[in-house]
């Protein structure tokens, strides 16, 4: 359809149209300033973003956009293309750093990668993530924000979003891509289904690092529930002693723990509550890694053939 005179005019004067159609020019624009503030001294690079940080906002460049990729848990081929492609178009792409080498090797733009974290020092990284998303937007570039996983699946996506826009971005320029996340598929790529007819009709995800260093509340056993405990490495003690002694869990229900899965050294454990810390320890199984706990865990190990049948104290054996 052929454009009016105004509509033309309009999308020069604000250089936009609609999410993720900023005209080049403005795009390159902002790269070439954000490459130029590279050289500069550390204290006028500040004072430039101050700057930027501060003019009133008709003066800003504005036509950021920022996306936040969820680049699965690992495995290139387990990228969705949207999030491919939004990787190959961004300008600077601020990268977790459990992401791997292979997927950032994908970026053309600027990689920035977020240095590896303590918990102390998690939230210092996340800062320098906010800070960064927020100069670049302002720059009038494309950024993509790149996490392991799904980005609202202990990704701290929500807060970024909720960052972004308390420093005016606008929602349309905000964007959501959502990946794989690792508490399904580091269970797949060992072959533990998280549900599984007439062995689990449920599945709970928690973080392994509650608020104020607690391991979460784990609900009472139910034998048809599979929960699934991500960043539980750390704890993993504290996290058996809860499972058995708070939430009542038969200390021979099955667990498992996948290290580094869909990478190509992948390792899988296989016990009960009451093993698994042995053949942890034994094996040096360490972060990322997923512990699984629930009667899944063995139904497709070891051939997969085996029959359930109804016990009245768990309701099912495998
Ligand atoms: C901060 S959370 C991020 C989760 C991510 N947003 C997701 O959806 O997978 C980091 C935790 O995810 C899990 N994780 C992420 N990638 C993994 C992988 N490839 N293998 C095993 N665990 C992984 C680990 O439990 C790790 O401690």
């Amino acid at each position: 359809m052929p454009k009016t005179k105004a509509t033309t005019k309009t999308t020069a004067l604000t250089t936009t149209t609609k999410h993720g159609e900023e005209p080049e020019i403005a795009s390159k624009f902002g790269l070439a300033i954000a490459f130029l503030l590279s050289f500069l001294p550390f204290y006028v690079q500040f004072v430039i973003r101050l700057l930027l940080t501060h003019f009133p906002p008709r003066y800003r460049p504005s036509t950021g956009t920022c996306t936040l990729v969820g680049a699965g848990p690992g495995d290139p081929s387990l990228l969705t293309i949207g999030a491919h492609e939004a990787i190959r178009n961004a300008d600077i792409v601020i990268s977790d750093l459990l992401v791997p080498e292979r997927i950032q090797a994908l970026v053309r733009g600027k990689l920035l990668k977020l240095p590896r974290t303590t918990r102390r020092k998690s939230d210092d990284a996340q800062c320098d993530a906010y800070v960064w998303m927020r100069d670049y937007i302002r720059l009038g570039l494309r950024v993509v924000r790149l996490k392991g996983g799904d980005p609202f699946v202990f990704g701290r996506g929500g807060e970024e979003v909720l960052y972004l826009r308390s420093e005016g971005i606008p929602a349309a320029r905000i964007k959501v891509i959502p990946g794989i996340s690792s508490c399904i598929a580091a269970g797949e790529s060992a072959l533990i289904p998280v549900t599984h007819r007439g062995v689990a009709d449920q599945f709970l995800v928690v973080t392994g690092r509650g608020e104020g260093g607690r391991v979460p509340d784990i609900p009472s056993f139910s034998a048809r529930r599979t929960v699934v405990v991500m960043m539980g490495m750390s704890r993993l003690h504290m996290l058996v002693t809860s499972f058995l002694n708070d939430a009542h869990y038969p200390r021979h229900t099955p667990c498992a723990i996948v290290e580094k899965a869909t990478w190509a050294d992948q390792r899988v454990v296989r016990g009960t509550l009451e093993t698994i810390e042995k053949l942890v320890e034994m094996q040096g199984i360490k972060n990322p890694a997923v512990v699984y706990v629930g009667h899944v865990v063995n139904i497709l190990a070891n051939g997969g053939n085996k029959c359930m049948v109804n016990t009245p104290d768990e309701g099912v054996e495998v």
